[in-house]
Order: structure tokens, then C-alpha cells, then sequence
């Protein structure tokens, strides 16, 4: 049993996702004592005697739940950055062969070993900023047998790894070069029970240049009936019709939504996808924000992520993010707490981001008692501790 002292406790609480209004709605309590066995919550108590406390802390949180990463990659892009700050877009670089594609030359020259190695330290940075459990997708293969090697990769990294990470197929992630798109999209659905032993959660980069809506929509109507939950990225380039597709076909998120109007915005808040919003891509390539406050004000469901890939952002920083959330989204503190873990653990399936008796939750410890003090001093780190499946790590 551990006992952690907090000073000041900030959680969501009940059943996720939480939508529009009811996203600000925190649990506040002070000077409590919390109870864990074996990763979950046992009961939350009044402080009362020092006798057994295994932690203390000034704020205690739900540890972050990261909805959205390209993990596992290796390699970097770094060239790329500086082509886009001389007026390369992004889909210009991905269009003459860079982009996704310099990336997926990495890693099919790179063993599974390697990818282990690299993307081992990658979870270790993420949990030193307060991230328990992340997102995790293939889609820098483009053929099967390498989209599957990284899917291998996420399963062997949660063997050895503190941070967990929920597998996502991404084979749908660009066109390869070497195949129609088509022939590709055909290979994929001949190999949906292959895919099915590593995860049960199948993406799509549905936009401008890309896959667009009348190239999908079938493979992923059947990949449904095979009971695979959907996901999309949606509409960031421009707006192809990916959030309508999402919401008709009941995909459990639709991801970025930069490019969305009132229609969508409409849609996703009378649904249950959840829209999840990655500012730091936007930041990243300098583009417009998705319309976060619209979205809450009209009763959808929030997740954030990062996002953290080599080429649109290569930012795992969740106290980053949330500062982006809170200046350009126009989030509120508590509606960003919401965001970063009860309802992006919804969009992963796993119980996590609510301290509350009875439930599972990975915890993070704070040296500072104000939650906007993250954000707001984002560069700075106030963990002190972080709880995962009822092991503790101090910094
Ligand atoms: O979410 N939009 C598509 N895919 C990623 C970028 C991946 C990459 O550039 O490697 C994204 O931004
Ligand atoms: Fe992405």
C-alpha cells in the first residue's frame, strides 16, 4: 500500500469523456491522504497522522496520458526544418519524396532492436515531464511487413517499459512509392486479422495529397465490422471531408481538425468521436489552431496529445503543450487537465487520468501547489515524482 500525502489534489473524476461544459468540472481537495494498492486508488482520506507516508507532495495530479505520438521512429529530419523556414510547406516537401517518406527509409533500414533502443529513452523524457502512458502508430513502414515491425516494437517496448504505450495501425500514413494506391489499400484488407494480433485500432492521414475519404471509407467500414476501432487525422491540410467520414462511420477520435468549419464543429459535438488536438503542430509548422473553444462551447469532447513525430513536431513536452492549449486554443486549466487525462485515456480505452477510489490511475507529484504554474513556466519542471502501475520514480 502506498500513501501519498497531497497538499492540494486536482483530478477529474467519474466516467469519461467528459464533453463541452463539464470538462472545467475538477474534483479540489487539500491536504488528503491517498491510498494505492497495486496502481489503484483504495480510498482518499483527510490528512491525519505523518505515520506510513510513503510520498508528500505540494499538487497531485492523474500523470498524463499522451493521445497522439508517432512512436516508434528513428532518425531525424532536421533538414527539413530549415527547408520550411526558407517557405516549404509541409506537403511540398512530403509531395518531392521527404517528409514521412525520409522517415520510413530510416526505419526499414533499422532493426527492432535499435527501434527498442531509441524509442526506450524517447518514453523515459516523456515520463520525466509526467506522461504515464502514450499513444503509440506504425505508418513509417508502407508495406506490411515493416508497418508490422513497428508494431512488434510497441509490444516489446511494454514488456520492458515503465510507460505504456496503446498500439495504433498507421499503414495508411502517406502513398507508398513503389504501389498504387489501391493495390496498397486492397493489401491492407486482405491483412486486417494479421494486424489484429498487435492491435485493434486502425488511423488514417485522410486529407490533401494523402487518402481521401472515397479511397478509405469501404476498407474502413469493413475494418470495423472486424471490430477495429477508428481513428482519423482529419482535415489538417485542408478540409477533404475527414471529420464527416469520422463521425458517420463512429470513429472513436477524429485528430487535428485544423480545417474544419461550423458543419463539422457541429457534428463532433452531437457525437461520440472525441476531437483530439495536437497544438503543437500547428505551432510547429506555423499554421492556424484548431477551434478548441468553439468545440467545447458547443459540448464536444476534448483529448490533447503531442503529436511527437520527427517531422511536424518533434515536441514530447506535455507542460508545452498545454501552455499552447491554454494561449491558442483558448483552453481553460481544468479543461486542459481533463484533456491531457481522463479523456485521452478514453481515446486509448484504458482506465487512467481519474485518482478516485476505486479506479486505476498513475499519479504525478508537483513542487509548486498551483496546477497553471506547469504551463505557465513550461520550461521548468515541477515533477518530483511520478507513480506508474504503483511503482515510484523520484527527480
Ligand atoms: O500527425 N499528419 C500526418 N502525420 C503526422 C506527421 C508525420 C510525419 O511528418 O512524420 C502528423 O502531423
Ligand atoms: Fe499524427
Amino acid at each position: 500500500m502506498i500513501k501519498i500525502h497531497a497538499q492540494h489534489l486536482l483530478t477529474p473524476t467519474g466516467n469519461a469523456p467528459k464533453r463541452g461544459s463539464e470538462m472545467k468540472k475538477i474534483y479540489e481537495d487539500f491536504d488528503v491522504d491517498i491510498f494505492l494498492e497495486n496502481g489503484k486508488v483504495v480510498d482518499i482520506k483527510k490528512h491525519s497522522t505523518t505515520d506510513h507516508v510513503t510520498l508528500e507532495a505540494k499538487l497531485v495530479t492523474p500523470a498524463f496520458v499522451d493521445a497522439h505520438t508517432h512512436i516508434p521512429f528513428i532518425g531525424k529530419r532536421t533538414k527539413e526544418f530549415l527547408l520550411r523556414n526558407k517557405g516549404k510547406t509541409y506537403s511540398e516537401i512530403l509531395k518531392q519524396g521527404g517528409g514521412i517518406y525520409n522517415t520510413v527509409n530510416h526505419v526499414k533500414k533499422a532493426s527492432i532492436s535499435e527501434l527498442v533502443k531509441e524509442n526506450l529513452k524517447t518514453l523515459n523524457l516523456f515520463k520525466r515531464f509526467g506522461v504515464a502512458y502514450i499513444e503509440g502508430k506504425s505508418g513509417y513502414g508502407l508495406d506490411i511487413s515493416t508497418e508490422i515491425k513497428q508494431l512488434k516494437v510497441i509490444k516489446y517496448l511494454n514488456e520492458i517499459s515503465n510507460v505504456k504505450v496503446a498500439p495504433t495501425f498507421l499503414g495508411l500514413h502517406a502513398i507508398p512509392k513503389d504501389m498504387p494506391k489501391k493495390t496498397y489499400i486492397e493489401k491492407i484488407k486482405e491483412n486486417l486479422d494479421y494486424i489484429k494480433k498487435y492491435t485493434n485500432t486502425i488511423d488514417v492521414f485522410c486529407d490533401k495529397g494523402v487518402f481521401l475519404p472515397d479511397d478509405i471509407k469501404e476498407l474502413f467500414n469493413f475494418a470495423k465490422i472486424k471490430g477495429f476501432k477508428l481513428r482519423f487525422h482529419a482535415d489538417e491540410i485542408e478540409n477533404v471531408g475527414a471529420t464527416k467520414l469520422a463521425v458517420n462511420l463512429g470513429a472513436i477520435s477524429a485528430d487535428h481538425l485544423l480545417k474544419i468549419g461550423d458543419e463539422e464543429i457541429h457534428l463532433l459535438s452531437t457525437s461520440s468521436t472525441i476531437a483530439t488536438l495536437m497544438p503543437g503542430t500547428s505551432f510547429y509548422l506555423g499554421e492556424i489552431y484548431a477551434p478548441a473553444r468553439k468545440l467545447i462551447d458547443k459540448g464536444a469532447a476534448i483529448a490533447l496529445g503531442s503529436d511527437y513525430n520527427p517531422g511536424s513536431c518533434p515536441i514530447f513536452n506535455p507542460s508545452f503543450i498545454m501552455h499552447l492549449a491554454l494561449r491558442y486554443l483558448k483552453m481553460e486549466p481544468e479543461e486542459i487537465l481533463t484533456a491531457y487525462t481522463l479523456n485521452s485515456s478514453y481515446v486509448l480505452g484504458i482506465e487512467n487520468g481519474a485518482i478516485q477510489p476505486g479506479k486505476y490511475c498513475d499519479i504525478a507529484l508537483w513542487n509548486t501547489e498551483d496546477f497553471v504554474d506547469i504551463p505557465y513556466m513550461f520550461h521548468h519542471n515541477f515533477l518530483t515524482a511520478i507513480v506508474i502501475n504503483g511503482k515510484v520514480t523520484f527527480y
